[in-house]
C-alpha cells in the first residue's frame, strides 16, 4: 500500500510538538539517497526541520560506508534535516536518541520488543530491523546541519532481501506475520523523535533510556574499529555514547566508533547477568 503521505502531514500540522521539529515533508518516488538530498538542501542554506521521505533509493547509504537495500514500496527511508544548537561534539547524541524513538515507536505500533545493539542498530532477536546514519556539515557563516538518516524494514519479505542479507536482517511483517501501516509506524515514530530529542540536553537521562534497551551490555564482544580489532566485554556506556569494553587484561578501553559482534558465551549462574566465554 502506498504511504499516505496526507495522514502524515496532517498529524505533523496538527501536533505543536511534532510541526516544532517536522516543518515539512518532501516525497519522492525514487531517489539515489535521501541523506544525499538532506545534505545538499543543508549546503544550500535551508533550514531544519525538513523531511526527505522516498519509496525507494538506489543508492542508499549505510555506515561505514556500506549500501542500505532501498526496495521500492515496502519500507521507510527518510532523512530529517536538523540544525541544532548544541555543539558538534554533541551532535551523536541525536543518534542515541533516535535509536530510543525506534524502538519505542515500534514496541507501540506492533507490541514487538525490539533492542538497540551498539551503537544504533535497532534488532530484533539479533537480526537488523531498522538502521541511522548521521552526517553533518559545517559550512561558513551557516549554523551547522544535522542530517538524521533512518531505514525501517518494514513490510520486506524474508526472499526480497539478497541472499548475502537473509540471516543478518529481518522486517516487521516477517517478525508479525502480517503487513504494518507504514504511515502508522512514520506518525508514532515522529511523535517519539520529538520526546526522545528533549533528551539530548539531558544526557545522563539519554543514556539511561539507551541502557535499558542496549542488548550489547554484558555481552562478550569483537569490536572492529577503523583501525583495529580486538575482544573483551562490553561494560558500559559513557554520557557520549562511547562504549566501554572491559579487556582480558582488565584494562578498560572506550569506543566511539566501530562495529560490535557478539562472541559465543555461556551464562554463569553466579555472576549477575555476566557470562563467560565458552
Ligand atoms: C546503517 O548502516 O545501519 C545505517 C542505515 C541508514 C539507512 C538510511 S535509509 C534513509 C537514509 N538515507 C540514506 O542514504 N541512508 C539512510
Amino acid at each position: 500500500m502506498a504511504l499516505d503521505l496526507e495522514r502524515i502531514e496532517k498529524h505533523c500540522r496538527s501536533h505543536t510538538k511534532v510541526r516544532e521539529w517536522v516543518r515539512e515533508i518532501m516525497m519522492f518516488d525514487r531517489v539515489d539517497s535521501t541523506n544525499r538530498i538532506a545534505l545538499e538542501m543543508a549546503s544550500q542554506g535551508l533550514p531544519g526541520g525538513i523531511v526527505i521521505l522516498a519509496e525507494a533509493q538506489e543508492k542508499g547509504k549505510g555506515r561505514l560506508g556500506r549500501e542500505w537495500f532501498s526496495p521500492e514500496g515496502m519500507n521507510l527511508y527518510f532523512s530529517l534535516l536538523l540544525r541544532p544548537y548544541q555543539p558538534a561534539r554533541d551532535f551523536p547524541l541525536y543518534s542515541l536518541a533516535t535509536s530510543v524513538a525506534l524502538i519505542e515507536a515500534i514496541q507501540r505500533t506492533t507490541g514487538l520488543a525490539v533492542q538497540i545493539k551498539w551503537p544504533n542498530d535497532v534488532v530484533l532477536e539479533d537480526k537488523k530491523l531498522a538502521g541511522i546514519l548521521l552526517e553533518s556539515e559545517v559550512r561558513g557563516e551557516q549554523s551547522p546541519s544535522l542530517v538524521v538518516g533512518v531505514g525501517v524494514n518494514v513490510n520486506i519479505g524474508l526472499t526480497d532481501f539478497p541472499a548475502e542479507l537473509q540471516k543478518s536482517a529481518t522486517s516487521l511483517r516477517i517478525a508479525l506475520g502480517r503487513p504494518v501501516d507504514r504511515a502508522d509506524l512514520l506518525i508514532e515514530l515522529f511523535n517519539q523523535l520529538v520526546e526522545q530529542y528533549r533528551l539530548v540536553d539531558d544526557k545522563a537521562l539519554l543514556i539511561q533510556a539507551v541502557r535499558q534497551h542496549c542488548q550489547t551490555l554484558g555481552r562478550r564482544v569483537r569490536v572492529q574499529t577503523a583501525r583495529q580489532e580486538f575482544e573483551g566485554w562490553a561494560e558500559d556506556l559513557q554520557e557520549d555514547g562511547a562504549l566501554l569494553i572491559r579487556m582480558g587484561d582488565g584494562n578498560q578501553r572506550r569506543i566511539l566508533v566501530g562495529d560490535v559482534t557478539y562472541l559465543r558465551e555461556v551464562k554463569d549462574p553466579s555472576a549477575h547477568g555476566r557470562s563467560t566465554p565458552a
